[in-house]
């Protein structure tokens, strides 16, 4: 188990930088998880630390220890990819096997290691076949398998369940935990997927063009974003936008007016604002729902799944909105409705993008409140 730190990692294509100085503490068995959009350099950042890329500036320590001269091989750590390519023509056991085999590790110590992630895995049944014959979650299993009997201090993870249907994902992510679990090392894991990184993450860092926008625990990048870009990244349907003028500032809040100078509120220390400044509101989808004297709005479309439903309104200015509402509604495509945009849901953010600090959270968010 291990400790990774980042000390102003850069990494450079050329004359092209694509990791611009990042920063960062893994702490001893965490479960840490990078997200951005594709390209902002989460393959690049988990290769350097598995010394599969060269680093070009900075420093990083495992354990304690600089290794940034150190092989793949040396760190002590083993990655787990989206792609997994086991070796067809072995069977399970001797996928899990060769790379021991390749170090010439005793032939016990092998048969030991192989049993015990086999059991941790639920590969016992499949030992003797070939990969062909496994689905494609018990060949993901294989090659985390393959991970787990190296013992690595760090398990490093990019995608690995991306490959895998809706369902098959699901049952992979609650295993991945639970082997977190059990075996308690510290895991970094890159992924698409919000409900992965919510789940799984001890810590998310939001990566954006090579460099960090936040990190924190999920909870608390949902429920205080430092920007517009985190607020729009994480959460799903993405937070709506409505762009503003601050009107006046009070103990509780900031008061707003829209395009069309229709009132808004949020609970936001606004000390540093100035009346007149432009301010962009935000409200997740979850934090809107029909109220008489709500905000007025045309609805473009309603998707109703049963036990919940999407909402895609206009407002009066043309500002698209997404309403998400627990159970059905009678809204219809063409309709007028009225949101509820409560001052407590609300978040704030200067032109320049950054948030003002909530002064409460709405009760829907629960006990983080503070
Ligand atoms: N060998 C290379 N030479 C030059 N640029 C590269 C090279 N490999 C990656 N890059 C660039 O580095 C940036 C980060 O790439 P990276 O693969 O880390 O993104 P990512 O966040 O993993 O994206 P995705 O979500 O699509 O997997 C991209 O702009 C990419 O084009
Ligand atoms: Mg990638």
């Amino acid at each position: 188990m291990a400790r990774v730190e980042l000390q102003g990692l850069v990494k450079e294509y050329g004359a092209v930088r694509v990791i611009h100085g990042v920063d960062l503490e893994i702490e001893d068995g965490s479960f840490c998880v990078f997200v951005g959009p594709s390209g902002c350099g989460k393959s690049t950042l988990l290769r350097m630390i598995a010394g599969l890329e060269e680093i070009s500036g900075g420093d990083l320590l495992i354990a304690g220890e600089r290794v940034n001269d150190q092989r793949a091989a040396e760190r002590g750590l083993a990655m787990v990819f989206q792609t997994y390519a086991l070796y067809p023509h072995m069977s399970v056991r001797q996928n899990l096997a060769f790379g021991l085999e390749n170090i010439r590790m005793p032939k016990p110590e092998i048969a030991t290691r192989v049993a015990e992630a086999a059991r941790m895995l639920k590969l016992e049944p499949y030992l003797d076949r070939k990969p062909k014959a496994l689905s494609g979650g018990q060949r993901q299993r294989v090659a985390i398998g393959r991970a787990v009997v190296r013992e690595p201090k760090v398990f490093l993870f990019d995608e690995p369940l991306s490959n895998l249907d809706a369902e098959l994902r699901v049952s992979m992510r609650s295993e991945i935990a639970g082997l977190h679990r059990r075996i308690g090392n510290t895991m970094i894991y890159v992924t698409h997927d919000q409900v992965e990184a919510m789940t799984m993450a001890d810590k998310i860092v939001v990566l954006r063009e090579g460099r960090i926008e936040q990190v924190g625990a999920p909870i608390d990048l949902y429920n205080r974003p430092v920007n517009t870009f985190v607020a729009g990244f994480i959460g799903s349907p993405r937070m709506n936008f409505l762009p503003c003028t601050v009107t006046a500032r009070d103990e509780a809040g900031v008061t707003l007016a829209d395009a069309q100078g229709r009132d808004l509120r949020a609970a936001v220390d606004g000390r540093t604002l100035a009346e007149g400044e432009k301010v962009e509101l935000g409200i997740r989808p979850e934090h809107m729902h029909p109220d008489p004297i709500g905000y007025p709005v045309e609805v473009d479309n309603v998707e109703q799944l049963g036990g919940e439903s999407y909402l895609y309104v206009h407002t009066e200015t043309g500002v698209a909105l997404t309403a998400h509402l627990s159970g059905q509604t009678e809204l219809s495509r063409g309709g007028r409705a009225h949101l509820a945009i409560r001052p407590e849901f609300a978040h704030l953010f200067r032109n320049d993008g950054t948030a003002l600090p909530r002064l409460r959270l709405g009760e829907l968010e629960g006990a983080q409140a503070s």
